[in-house]
């Protein structure tokens, strides 16, 4: 969320730097930010790992990543000159406490070239396994004492469960001030999550009908059309609910949820964030079987490709019970929502990849018209399209152009793309950017990740000691086990999946 204005001097430490996440996304979104002006005049971005690279090794290697994945692809690397001049590579062993003089050593370097103290940030790209033993070394320089300019972003998954998370933010904040740390949620990060704040803050059409008096229930799907990716390894200590609900979801429904902020300062919106955390209905181990699903792919189809079941991905337990469909209802006890259901989905290999949230509105409270305008006849709903759509509709009624009084739905829509939104920044960007300017409002605080963890607890507790029977029980391209279905069905409704437009 940041102010018009671009950051001082920087220096970017890339733990990971050698590492996937650093060439898919990173440096693509530090050199998209340098394309489009937002780079400090002053800036140098260290990647350090354990791999043997030269500067200039490095960087042709970063380019390859920039050209395949950055959101221009090839084009416009005509700066890439210039931009590379600012980037080099620190081979060392984060275990290593000796080899951190490299860093301090940089940073003086450059505060005698610049003349100025600059920000400092380290961005822990790495396996959550070394995030404490690499932090608690960087706790021990001295820059790190400086809470204004030095900060550290911890990438998920932040935990594995609420007693872990709590031990390493215990551990961070012993090191570091809250305000160093920035937890990373990507999803915060998209252009279409942030619309949803403008969308229900800078607008009084839609705040008289948010409530439990006009809103039926709402449902947010996060459906991926990717498997694994090579990812079993890390997905068997995870699965589904571990990978999306507790984090990307579980913000997308806060924001949702929360309550009117009072300004956009950084705690203040999380501040009404875990309200909205600590208000949802803690789920009781007996009754984990009846607000949550749980599935596992199977081998089957994928648009025309035979693909092989999760049980037999490379780095995945034969017998895994391990689940790559979530599906949970949460209700959050207090006057705004009380009595309406909030479901929530996400899953590997279904039918397509599409993440939105569907608002569902209560019928009409009396129907006047005659009893044969009914047949198309629906309640009001709006759909929040989050990706690879990126729009907002609204559905409603209108009659149906002739003699007689019939009427059908129609979608009144705001295409995001349409007003500039295909030029928009990917979420990389603008938190790398948000990093740079010290500004937290998109990043997770100790509380928030706490109180989310302190959510799906009982799912997770209880799928542990209860091995699922059936899996695998879905399989590929469908919508998920018919278990997800059930669990709608039951109180009258169904799943909505929108229809894409982009592919
Ligand atoms: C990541 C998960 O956080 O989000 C992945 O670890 C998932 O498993 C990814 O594929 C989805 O992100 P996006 O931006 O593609 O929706």
């Amino acid at each position: 969320m940041q102010s018009n204005k671009r950051p001082g001097p920087t220096i970017l430490f890339i733990f990971g730097g050698s590492g996937d996440l650093n060439y898919r996304k990173l440096t693509p979104a530090l050199y998209n930010l340098f394309l489009d002006d937002w780079m400090p005049d002053r800036f140098a971005i260290a990647g350090i790992g354990r791999s043997p690279f030269s500067d200039e090794a490095y960087r042709e290697h970063l380019l390859e990543g920039i050209t395949q994945f950055s959101r221009r692809k090839g084009k416009q690397n005509g700066q890439w000159k210039e931009f590379k001049e600012h980037v080099c590579y620190l081979q060392m062993d984060g275990d290593n406490a000796a080899s951190y003089h490299l860093i301090t050593d940089l940073v003086k370097e450059k505060e005698l070239q610049w003349g100025v103290h600059p920000n400092v940030v380290f961005y822990l790209a790495v396996a959550p396994q070394l995030v404490p033993s690499i932090a608690s070394k960087l706790g021990e320089l001295k820059i790190c004492s400086d809470t204004s300019s030095t900060r550290i972003v911890v990438e998920k998954p932040f935990g594995h469960d609420l007693k872990s998370a709590h031990e390493l933010n215990e551990l961070l904040t012993s090191m570091f001030a809250e305000e160093q740390i920035f937890r990373i949620d990507h999803y915060l990060g998209k252009e279409t999550v942030q619309n949803i704040l403008a969308l229900r803050f800078a607008n009084a059409l839609f705040e008289p009908l948010w409530n439990r008096n006009y809103i039926d229930h709402i449902q947010i799907t996060a459906a991926e059309s990717v498997g694994l990716e090579g990812r079993g390894g890390y997905f068997e200590h995870s699965g589904a609910l571990r990978d999306m609900v507790q984090n990307h979801i579980l913000q997308i429904l806060c924001m949702i949820a929360m309550e009117a902020p009072v300004s956009f300062e950084a705690n203040e919106i999380r501040n009404k964030k875990v309200d909205v955390l600590n208000a949802i209905r803690r789920i009781r181990n007996e009754q984990v079987h009846d607000f949550a699903v749980r599935g596992q792919y199977g081998p089957g189809w994928k648009k025309g490709e035979q693909v092989v079941g999760y049980r037999e991905e490379k780095g995945v337990n034969p017998q895994s019970a391990i689940e790559t469909f979530a599906a949970a209802k949460f209700y959050i006890d207090n006057w705004r929502w009380q009595g309406v259901p909030f479901y929530v989905r996400t899953g590997k290999f279904l039918n397509q990849k599409d993440t939105h949230i569907t608002i569902q509105f209560k019928p009409a409270p009396h129907y006047a018209f005659p009893a044969e305008s009914a047949d198309s006849w629906r309640s009001n709903r709006l759909t929040i399209s989050i990706q690879p759509n990126m729009d907002i509709s609204v559905r409603f009624q209108v009659k149906r152009p002739g003699q007689s009084m019939n009427l059908d739905p129609v979608d009144m829509k705001f295409g995001y793309e349409e007003s500039g939104g295909e030029h928009a920044p990917e979420a990389y960007e603008t938190l790398l950017l948000d990093v740079m300017e010290g500004d937290a409002t998109l990043f997770m605080r100790a509380d928030q990740v706490e109180a989310a963890w302190k959510v799906i607890m009982p799912i997770l507790d209880t799928w542990a000691i209860r091995k699922p029977e059936d899996f695998p029980n879905y399989a590929p391209d469908s919508w998920g086990p018919d278990d997800a279905d059930a669990l709608l069905a039951r109180d009258g409704h169904s799943w909505i999946n929108t229809v894409q437009t982009k592919a």
